[in-house]
């Protein structure tokens, strides 16, 4: 099957940086209870999709030395739109000046990784560039007033430009796609609300979902965990990554996080991390990178690639 590579890597998030003593404010919280349950100090407000979701897409497409018009596809994974219909990736479309098939994908915190598998799927089909967008802007479905919720969630976005690989031996080597519907209602948010959830019950869930998603993907590659030099997790607690990496036996430096300053920022984690690790030497080339997100739904999703073009 024809590879694909991530070609280019961009990001942006919320203007406002709301912090841990902002949130304690006005709720009856702390700083040093937000920090020491989930690991996050700050979080980052503000945006539409449209804008937060073209931003990272044009940095992306710099990095990969793409135009625009020669796009073959966008995929925009978010569960957040800006509007019922149309998709933001038609928006996201017409702001770029790409000339394309355009949808989103709902996969929640998982989506990011279900467009990688996607996009790949139609690179393998004699596609030649897929740009993939993760955005969401989670502060909107937030009730502001409830502590269990607000202190975990951001906006954001991270966009990945896919092309076949140069050198043959990089690019995606296994992908996996997992939903647990019966898990739905653990994790929800109604046309109107704002985000419900069963925090614990969520926490456990991600944990075992998370690690038998990634065992997937490494047996279907034919690596073990130890060969795994970067894993890239869903960003939305660091006690979640810490149990996690345990149980995968990978070493906790390994993996990258960005939610201490970005919460969860659903779609965008996964990218706004990788972004992360590359410009602090966490991902280099001929790296083997396990990416792994899960979410509402319950969804799971994880990809294993070799860095580079
Ligand atoms: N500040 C202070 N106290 C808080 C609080 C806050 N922001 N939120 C909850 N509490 C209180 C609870 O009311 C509870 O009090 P009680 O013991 O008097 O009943 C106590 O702290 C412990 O709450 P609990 O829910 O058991 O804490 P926890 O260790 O499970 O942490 C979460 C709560 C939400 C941080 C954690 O469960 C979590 O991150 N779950 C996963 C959620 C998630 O990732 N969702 C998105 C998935 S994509």
């Amino acid at each position: 099957m024809r590879r694909a590579t991530i070609t280019g890597l961009g990001t942006a998030v919320g203007r406002e940086v709301v912090t841990n003593h902002d949130l304690a404010r006005t709720l009856d919280t702390s700083d040093e209870w937000i920090v020491e349950r989930t690991g996050i100090h700050e979080r980052r407000v503000g945006g539409t999709c449209l804008e937060l979701g073209a931003e990272a897409a044009r940095l992306a497409l710099e990095q990969a030395e793409t135009e625009a018009a020669d796009l073959d596809l966008i995929i925009c994974s978010t569960c957040t739109p800006d509007q019922v219909f149309p998709a933001v990736s038609n928006r996201i479309q017409d702001e770029l000046g790409a000339n394309c098939g355009a949808f989103d994908l709902n996969a929640a915190c998982s989506g990011f990784t279900y467009g990688i598998t996607i996009g790949q799927a139609q690179i393998a089909a004699g596609m030649e560039r897929v740009l993939v967008v993760g955005v969401d802007t989670l502060s909107r479905f937030t009730d502001w007033q409830d502590r269990t919720t607000a202190i975990l969630f951001g906006d954001g976005a991270g966009a990945v430009v896919l092309a076949p690989p140069s050198r043959p031996d990089r690019g995606l080597l296994s992908t996996y796609m997992g939903s647990e519907g019966r898990y739905a209602d653990l994790l929800a948010c109604d046309f109107g609300g704002y985000i419900r959830m069963d925090g614990k019950e969520v926490f456990r869930q991600a944990v075992r979902v998370m690690v038998s998603a990634s065992l997937k993907v490494l047996a279907d590659a034919g690596l073990d965990a130890p060969d795994v030099a970067a894993v890239v997790p869903h960003q939305a607690n660091i006690r979640i990554i810490e149990s996690a990496m345990k149980r995968l036996g990978i070493p906790l430096e390994r993996a990258a996080t960005v939610l201490q300053s970005t919460g969860n920022t659903s779609s965008a984690s996964i990218p706004l991390a990788m972004d992360a690790a590359v410009s602090n030497g966490g991902i280099r080339d001929g790296d083997a990178v396990l990416l792994v997100g899960f979410g509402a739904g319950m969804s799971v999703a994880a990809a294993l690639l070799r860095w580079g073009k």
